[in-house]
């Protein structure tokens, strides 16, 4: 799909023109509203559609009118939404050339065009014999600089989606350290060797029981003077089985999306060096695969992470945390300013909050103010959860320093503080996007699975 910007889109040729209406007013097409609002009485509600043949009295074979709902009522996320709706609609009529011709908005909205245009236009098809039908070209008259800025950041979430989704034989370990070397960063692999010398007891233990070997990737990206250094964590566990504490099949069915903060990472990676911002970012995923092999780790297992500190194995379930662990303390060891993890760590949020916000927590207040309205600013939604130090007391360990799971009420928060024992001296912020990562059914912009969640959010944080 291509989009071309131009100045006027009401005299280009296509299939489609796309007009918008507010609820109760007119539109800018002057066929539209002579059929549309005065003969059919098309009222603009958020999401609905009136389809109008222009019969050659215009250079678009059609007409699509796209209610944008009360005026007092839109937003910038209503915007995308129904962008994404009328692309969709334009797709399931075979069109090739669509033509946008939006009126009356009071923002910017070349950045959530792209957006609801981008997310449209994804779907996954790589292994159907028969592939989507898709848009070949867009037309619109928008503030270009800002768009193609935004498409730059929708083709790094295409490659997060495309690797969440992914069947686990296909997206393992090793592929995700060859992708990280694609991009022609500073990269480092460490190989299962590398991390027995670094100590990483807790990371390695949770890859044991797997064929796949652990791949701990390291890519950076430097800039002259930097801003501010950051270090990015993705949870990369390419397949959760639960380990010996095996999962029931209907949770472990969509398990290959547990590297979905892993592929977050690596689709903000994959455009860092375009998207050039005055930061230097570390991306750090110590994938591995959970499996239940015979040289599995086990529940009572004592493991001993990169700092030292001791875990009682209570789940093999909890592996996420325990290859954070060893991933944040090698990230507070880089002289970075601030940490952010990102992983599909537990269910208990994805209890809290569903599929439609994902959780935050973090040891420094306004870093994770920021880190939310630098989410909201773009279309996602994060929700700060406690920490608590009463969540803590069930993590209490009777033969280690602590162990891997604690109660599962507040579940996710207790994830939260484990985590914190291997943050050192920097400030950090963990997104769980349990719920929000992978979509078991068709949500707002988001078609059933990969989501691409925390790509557009990390990216906005990053660059402001
Ligand atoms: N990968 C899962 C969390 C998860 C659940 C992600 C549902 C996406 C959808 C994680 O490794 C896990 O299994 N967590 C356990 C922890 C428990 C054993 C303390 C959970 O949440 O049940
Ligand atoms: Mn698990
Ligand atoms: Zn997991």
């Amino acid at each position: 799909m291509k989009i071309n910007v131009v100045a006027d889109v009401k005299n280009t040729e296509c299939d489609i023109l796309i007009v918008n209406q507010f609820e109760g007013e007119k539109t800018t097409e002057e066929l539209a509203n002579k059929y549309a609002v005065e003969e059919d009485k098309f009222e603009g509600k958020f999401g609905q559609t009136y389809l109008l043949p222009t019969y050659g009295k215009q250079p678009a074979r059609k007409i699509l009118v796209v209610g944008f709902g009360k005026k007092s009522e839109f937003n910038s996320d209503k915007f995308r939404i129904a962008t994404y709706k009328a692309v969709k609609k334009a797709m399931q009529m075979k069109a090739k050339k669509v033509a946008f011709d939006f009126s009356a908005l009071e923002f910017n909205w070349a950045e959530q065009f792209a957006y609801g245009v981008y997310f449209a236009d994804y779907s996954f098809d790589k292994y159907k014999t028969k592939k989507d039908d898709k848009i070949e070209e867009v037309f619109v008259n928008c503030d270009e600089s800002l768009l193609r800025r935004s498409e730059i950041i929708m083709e790094g979430m295409k490659l997060t989606r495309d690797l969440a989704n992914e069947p686990a034989a296909f997206a393992t370990p090793t592929k995700l350290a060859e992708v990280a070397q694609s991009f022609g960063l500073d990269t480092k692999i460490y190989e299962k060797e590398d991390c027995e010398k670094m100590g990483m007891g807790a990371y390695l233990a949770v890859g044991q029981g797997s064929s796949q070997p652990h791949k701990f990737i390291h890519m950076k990206h430097s800039c002259p003077n930097p801003r501010k250094k950051i270090a990015l964590i993705g949870k990369g566990i390419t397949f959760d089985s639960g380990g010996l504490d095996i999962k029931p099949p209907s949770s472990m069915l969509t398990m290959r999306d547990d590297m979905s903060g892993a592929a977050c990472v690596l689709g903000i990676m994959s455009k860092i060096k375009e998207l050039a911002p005055d930061v230097e970012v570390h991306g750090i995923i110590a994938a591995c695969e959970n499996m239940p092999g015979c040289s599995a780790y086990k529940p009572g297992d004592i493991l001993t992470a990169k700092n030292g500190k001791t875990i009682e194995v209570d789940n093999t379930d909890a592996e996420g945390r325990l290859t954070l662990a060893d991933a944040l303390c090698y990230a507070s060891e880089l002289g970075v300013d601030e940490v952010i993890d990102i992983a599909t760590l537990t269910g208990a949020c994805m209890v809290a909050l569903g599929n439609v916000a994902a959780g935050i927590v973090g040891n420094d207040c306004e870093m994770v103010q920021n880190v939310i309205s630098a989410a909201k600013e773009v279309g996602e939604r994060y929700w700060e959860l406690p920490m608590y130090e009463e969540y803590k007391e069930s993590l209490k360990s009777e033969v280690a320093d602590m162990q891997n799971t604690g109660s599962r009420w507040g579940g996710a928060s207790t994830a939260g503080l484990f985590l914190k024992e291997f943050v050192k001296d920097v400030k950090w912020s963990h997104i769980d996007i349990a719920g929000v990562a992978f979509m078991d059914k068709p949500m707002n912009e988001f078609i059933k699975g990969a989501s691409g969640a925390g790509v557009r959010a990390l990216i906005n944080y990053i660059s402001k």
